[in-house]
């Protein structure tokens, strides 16, 4: 965490992405197109609605998907929150530091206009993912 992120999402790893929408779809949520996402092995849709924070929701692909062993774990559950930097790399270099490790290099995400992300982890805060303004 640190004193220069902007909150971008909440990441819900999700069984059936349109299953999961309906709920949120039902409660004045807009949802973007369902896309498959070939970095991550996963299927992703954003939902959002005026004044709530955005949430994505992620199924697998298949059993080598990344979300599938929180769902064997956890069920459909919240798994990473994101936030927005200027600069990942630079973001990534004052995780380090921090002992966040990442578990990625930045690859594009498909899912965000092709933004570079990147996943990290540490054990005191968990799974985060950084996802870099476009300039
Ligand atoms: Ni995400």
């Amino acid at each position: 965490m640190l004193p220069y992120f902007r909150f971008h999402h909440i990441g819900v790893a999700v069984f059936d992405i349109d299953t999961t929408a309906k709920f949120y779809i039902d409660s004045g949520y807009s949802k973007t197109e369902t896309i498959y996402d070939p970095h991550q092995n996963v299927y992703i849709c954003f939902l959002t609605k005026e004044g709530m924070p955005m949430i994505e929701l992620l199924a697998p692909k298949d059993e080598t998907s990344p979300v599938t062993k929180t769902l064997d774990k956890s069920g459909v559950t919240p798994y990473h929150f994101c936030y927005e930097v200027d600069d990942i790399d630079g973001a990534i270099a004052d995780l380090r530091k921090l002992k966040f490790v990442p578990l990625i290099k930045p690859v594009e995400a498909c899912a965000i206009d092709n933004k570079k992300i990147c996943f990290l982890f540490n054990k005191n805060v968990g799974l985060i993912e950084l996802v870099e303004a476009k300039k």
